[in-house]
């Protein structure tokens, strides 16, 4: 377990996010300008709850610099593709449609049924070692997604291993290895919805079956949105299982408190969110020069909005038009797999230290000493 004794401030935001403990840093950056500019990284810094609600909603900040949609290094390829289509990555008209029929099929998501059959999965991957948690905080999340979905069993390793491979074309950490395996991944996964789509597969009351309903209004975007909820699910809900089992273990009064009152378990998943969150920070790029809290901030800069530091505001799933849809499907589904896992994990002598991620704080656990 990483000591919380002496440790060293983060530079800035980005060592933030895999820091051991980084939340004084975030305080004390929230209690500075809303609004600063950032000469180590040359970029603006959007912090506290006012600095973020500022940038998301403003009109000119927007996901993507003016004038380059797809980053270079994906354009022309199968990766640029599905992000060219992504809402998560697209500003305007043509998405707002996607936008409203991905928001309103995952609203319309039973989660009492998700919860079962989320609890039921995870009781089949019940990790036994440190190595086997580090594979089941990705993958039942994307399973329990891939089976809500409508995708058979047999198919659920395949999507995730896809899911995983293409997430490293998103992360500007990858190397030229994982970027071309993102590609293959990418391929792969149009094909497995593509097929699902043609086949007329998509199993009734299925995710799936309720978007294809509406499939004509999403247009050519349909396939690329579908993967990106696999991809959206991936990282983040990974991080929220795994900073879970984190504060489990730094908390030794949490498990036994739950033991005795179940019920409890969705509120302690929503306390890990907004105290050590799977997302800390997102980009936003102005269009246009913008005025923020009488801070001027010309056209064409990045600005790194520091999720993190908004503290109780709880801005850890962003907020107005890029808003996560998919809050409660990730606190539904971390919330079974914990529950499900967490005799089990007690037993398990666990560290960690977190991967390598400019955003995402997601916990590698190794074998360790039993507290
Ligand atoms: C703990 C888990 C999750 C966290 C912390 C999280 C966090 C976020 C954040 C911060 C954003 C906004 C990004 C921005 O404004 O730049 C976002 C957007 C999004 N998330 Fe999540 N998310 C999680 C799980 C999920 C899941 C399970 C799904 C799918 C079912 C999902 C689907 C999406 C989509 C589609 C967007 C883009 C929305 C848009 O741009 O209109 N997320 N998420």
């Amino acid at each position: 377990m990483p000591s919380t004794d002496f440790v060293i401030d983060p530079a800035d935001p980005f060592a933030a996010v895999t820091h051991a403990a980084p939340y004084d840093y975030y305080r004390r950056l929230a209690d500075g300008p809303p609004l600063r500019f950032q000469a180590s990284l040359d970029c603006w810094l959007a912090t506290g709850a006012a600095g973020v609600l500022a940038v998301l909603a403003h009109p000119a900040c927007r996901v993507r610099p003016t004038g380059q949609p797809v980053p270079d290094t994906l354009a022309g390829t199968p990766c640029g593709v599905i992000f060219a289509e992504l809402v998560r990555m697209n500003d305007g008209e043509r998405h707002a449609v996607s936008k409203q029929v991905l928001a309103r099929a995952l609203g319309q998501v039973d989660l009492a049924r998700l919860q079962e059959r989320a609890m039921h999965l995870a009781n089949d991957y019940v990790p036994g070692s440190a190595a086997q948690l580090n594979d089941a905080v990705f993958q039942l999340p994307l399973f329990a997604m891939a089976d809500l979905l409508g995708f058979a069993p047999a198919q659920w390793p395949a999507l995730a291993a896809w899911t995983r491979d293409f997430v490293a074309c998103l992360s500007p950490l990858s190397n030229g290895e994982q970027l071309a395996g993102a590609q293959d991944a990418a391929d792969s996964l149009l094909q497995g919805f593509g097929h699902l789509l043609r086949e007329g597969n998509a199993r009734p009351g299925s995710l799936l079956a309720s978007i294809v309903a509406e499939t004509d209004a999403m247009g050519s975007g349909l396939l690329a949105n579908l993967v990106g909820l696999l991809s959206q699910t991936c990282d983040a809900t990974a991080g929220l299982l795994g900073n879970a089992i984190v504060a489990l273990r730094a908390q030794p009064d949490l498990l036994p408190s739950l033991r005795a009152a179940p019920q409890r378990w969705p509120a302690m998943l929503r306390e890990v969110s907004r105290n050590d969150p799977a997302i800390h920070n997102t980009r936003r790029y102005t269009a246009d020069a913008v005025e923020l809290h009488g801070v001027r901030v010309p056209a064409g800069q990045m600005i790194v909005v520091v999720l993190a530091s908004a503290g109780d505001a709880e801005l850890g799933f962003g907020h107005g038009r890029h808003g996560c849809p998919g809050q409660s499907i990730a606190h539904t589904i971390a919330t079974a797999c914990l529950q499900t896992w967490a005799d089990a994990l007690q037993r398990l002598p666990l560290a960690w230290r977190y991967l390598p991620s400019l955003n995402a704080r997601i916990p590698v656990f190794s074998p360790g000493e039993m507290k």
